[in-house]
């Protein structure tokens, strides 16, 4: 059977640009550190006034508009965060409600940078069971928040935004892989890695919020080796070749990481969509960011077949095969 079909997308970012220069004032860093080692130029900061459900929440307007459909006809919103604007209720819930579609299902999933994939599969899931017939899938970070702006080691490396996706449930025709929807979603996690990229607070141990700590270089080798087995598993399962592929639309991390693992795979570079340089790493926002970017310059069009990846904290990592 077919799978669940994107009927648009969109996404939103806080007013504020802050470039490396900008931050260099403050941190001890240069704009060419920043640049050399990972790629980004600039991030989006939040402001007082913007959150993370009110980033979401622009995205899911943007992607309604998009697909041309009322926010009254989503039964089902599925929002991947790791900076939700409370610890309860999910800020899924105050989407719905900014959004006057209250009633459906509305929850919040946890896989830090993977979480859009993670949010993508559970909605794709649940529409495939009949539970609603159409969905926003976001993606949605503050990131600032939860950011050690003395540790120059990850303080550089993120910013703030969200994405968002309208889904429709399979329409019960034969699929095959020319049939535009979701053609296969693979996700991993492996919870030995905790330590390497976790966030040192949490509600149930230190009551505090906390801050973002990462070992950096070994992230990095772990990226490279899950995202290029990933992508390869889902290839493999739908009987492709990376050649086959349109675009690769990866998780925003580091321009050094995308272009490491589009070699591992020879996937030519100018098929990998990259953001990084102008919203540096947004989590959970970054895959539909960067696919909102793709299509609305055109790069990315109706019938293409297009790989989402991501990888995050936790371990979590994950890879779907979209027919757009
Ligand atoms: O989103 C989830 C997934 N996250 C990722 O995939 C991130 C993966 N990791 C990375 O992207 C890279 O490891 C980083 C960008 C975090 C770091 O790049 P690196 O090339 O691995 O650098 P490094 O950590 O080995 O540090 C090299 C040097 C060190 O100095 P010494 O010890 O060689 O003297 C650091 O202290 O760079 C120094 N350094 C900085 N210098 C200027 C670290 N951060 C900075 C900075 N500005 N912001």
């Amino acid at each position: 059977m077919s799978g669940s079909r994107v009927l648009g997308t969109g996404s939103a970012l806080p007013r504020r640009v802050v470039t490396n220069a900008e931050l260099a004032e403050t941190v001890d860093t240069s704009d060419e550190w920043i640049v050399a080692r990972t790629g980004i130029r600039q991030r989006h900061i939040a402001s007082a006034d913007e959150t993370t459900s009110t980033l979401a929440t622009a995205a899911a307007r943007a992607a309604l508009a998009d697909a041309g459909v009322e926010a009254s006809s989503i039964g089902l919103i599925v929002l991947a965060t790791a900076t939700p604007d409370n610890t309860f209720p999910a800020t899924a819930t105050k989407v719905q409600a900014a959004l006057g579609c209250q009633g459906g299902v509305a929850f919040d999933v946890a896989a830090v940078c993977s979480g859009f994939l993670y949010a993508l599969a559970t909605a794709d899931s649940l529409l495939r069971t009949g539970m609603a017939k159409r969905a926003l899938v976001i993606g949605a970070e503050t990131f600032s928040r939860i950011l050690d702006w003395e540790d120059r080691t990850t303080c550089v490396l993120f910013g703030d935004g969200a994405g968002a996706v309208v889904l429709e449930a399979p329409s019960g025709e034969a699929g095959g892989k020319d049939a535009p929807g979701i053609l296969g979603t693979k996700l991993h996690a492996d919870g030995d890695q905790h330590d390497l990229l976790y966030v040192d607070g949490g509600p149930s141990t230190t009551q505090t919020v906390g801050h973002v700590r990462m070992r950096g270089p070994e992230v990095f080798r772990h990226a490279v080796v899950n995202l290029a087995d990933v992508l390869k598993e889902v290839l493999e399962d739908n009987g492709l070749t990376p050649d086959e592929l349109d675009w690769v639309v990866p998780h925003q991390a580091n321009a050094r990481i995308l272009d490491a693992t589009a070699r591992k795979l020879g996937i030519a570079p100018e098929k990998v969509v990259v953001t990084v340089q102008d919203h540096a790493n947004t989590s959970a926002a970054s895959v539909p960011l960067a696919l909102d970017v793709a299509r609305k310059d055109g790069r990315i069009k109706a019938g293409d077949l297009v790989m989402l990846e991501a990888m995050g904290g936790g371990f979590t990592w994950g890879a779907s095969l979209i027919r757009m």
